[in-house]
């Protein structure tokens, strides 16, 4: 078969091409099926899946033959001419004339039966993100990231980097990934946050989207120990512009997911809706009360129980806000009113249906005297914050951030059970390959 015929496409383009096409296809075996004389294959390739088929006595015979023979997720190369069917996923096939395997693969190891371990899976992590929820959870997420990239671009944040290696902590002691920094202890970031509030009067708007690393104990659905973190840091802005700035980010992610990636939501299952603006808000208080209303009652003052939060977000059917956490409930740096000491300007945004967490921000303390306060008032160590607190002597006005987790928003988007669901290569307690 002459190459000069056929034109190099994908999946996605015969799906939408015209029939009587000569096409070039290059992608991977999922699947093979025998009907009398002919074989179907579906392949993937980076754009989607498409079905071809090949007849006996019509498709030249050594073509045939490789096709009869090929393994599942052995890379081939296709050439043929698309045809309307209305019984192939699409409405399209293509009916091969030429198919040759380019790297043969050997037994696929997942099979069903061992497919049922999760833990297995996740070892053969490297092979399984093949799957095709694993690719729509993964296409979701590139989604989400891009949608983002467009809402700080569009509402004119600059996009800054900062160091992963750091001297001091953000978010507590408590989840802290030592190294050894040549002879010297550092640490992997929590957070961000203190670069960003450091660029404020260089940039006055800008954002991040880079890993962070907690060493988490708790084996749970929603922690992983390295993620990929979204922060925004805002001049002149107080707690309401910050939350406003987070439901708009979270509005044009969910509509943007909605435009482009419905095959992805299709295939996961998930039906989701774009929120109606503002999102609803809640007090850290009235969240305490409807928490031990479901048998799920917490101290004042404590963070807000796994189990008080989602008890809480089963009760949305659309992301909401808890605001106004008690200090001792939050890290060093939250403004707090000026009436009540003991509270401060700061909220969680939260997904419904159990979900929980996606973002945390607040108002940070823009004094010197009152961070300095602050920081002794709380036995932190002065010197690991002095450049953090120096920030405050050179004109650092009222300023406000968050931070949002990828995959927590992600997890929550595609409607995955597992967070490690919305990483390629999870990191947690347990797992550190592949
Ligand atoms: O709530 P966190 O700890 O807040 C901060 O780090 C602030 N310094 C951010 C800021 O104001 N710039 O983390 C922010 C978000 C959480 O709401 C959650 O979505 C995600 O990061 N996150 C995690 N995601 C996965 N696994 C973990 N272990 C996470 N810890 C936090
Ligand atoms: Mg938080």
């Amino acid at each position: 078969v002459s190459g000069q015929n056929y034109k190099r496409s994908s999946s996605a383009s015969v799906l939408h091409g015209s029939p009587g096409d000569r096409v070039e296809l290059a992608g991977w075996v999922v699947r093979k099926n025998h009907v009398g004389g002919v074989v179907f294959i579906v392949l993937r390739d980076g754009s989607g899946y498409v079905q071809l088929s090949a007849k006996k006595g019509v498709t030249p015979q050594p073509s045939f033959d490789s096709i009869r023979e090929v393994t599942r997720e052995s890379a081939v190369l296709v050439r043929g001419t698309v045809r309307a069917d209305s019984r192939a996923p699409g409405g399209r096939e293509v009916s091969v004339e030429s198919f040759d395997v380019v790297a043969k693969a050997e037994s696929w190891p997942i099979t069903k039966t061992a497919a049922r371990s999760p833990s297995f899976i996740y070892d053969k992590r490297h092979l399984s993100i093949r799957g095709p929820k694993a690719i729509a959870a993964m296409k979701v997420r590139a989604e989400v990231i891009s949608a983002a990239f467009d809402y700080f671009r569009e509402k004119g944040y600059w996009l800054i980097s900062a160091p992963t290696f750091v001297q001091a902590a953000v978010e507590g002691g408590a989840t802290l990934f030592e190294v050894n920094y040549f002879g010297k202890k550092a640490y992997m970031s929590q957070s961000a946050q203190f670069y960003e509030e450091a660029s404020l009067p260089a940039f006055e708007k800008v954002w991040i989207f880079q890993p962070a690393f907690r060493a988490e104990k708790s084996k749970t659905t929603k922690h992983l120990t390295e993620f990929w973190m979204i922060e925004a840091e805002q001049a002149f802005a107080d707690q309401d512009v910050n939350m406003s700035v987070q439901e708009g980010l979270l509005s044009a992610v969910v509509r943007r997911v909605l435009e482009r990636r419905q095959d992805e939501l299709r295939l996961l299952g998930r039906t989701l809706r774009e929120p109606g603006l503002p999102l609803p808000r809640i007090t850290y208080d009235q969240a305490r009360e409807m928490a031990a209303r479901k048998g799920a009652g917490f101290e004042w003052g404590e963070d807000i129980t796994t189990e008080a939060e989602r008890a809480v977000s089963l009760s949305f059917d659309t992301p909401f806000f808890i605001t106004d956490y008690p200090l001792s409930a939050r890290s060093f740096y939250h403004m707090t009113y000026p009436d009540r000491p003991e509270v401060t300007k700061s909220a969680d945004l939260i997904a419904p249906e159990g979900y929980g967490e996606l973002a945390t921000g607040g108002q940070r303390i823009s004094d010197y005297s009152a961070l300095l306060e602050r920081i002794a008032s709380q036995d932190l160590p002065q010197e690991s914050f002095s450049w953090y607190l120096e920030l405050r002597r050179y004109g650092m006005p009222p300023h406000s951030g968050f931070g949002i987790g990828v995959e927590r928003v992600t997890r929550w988007v595609a409607g995955l059970r597992h967070i490690r669901s919305a990483s390629l290569f999870p990191r947690t307690v347990t797992r550190l390959s592949p």
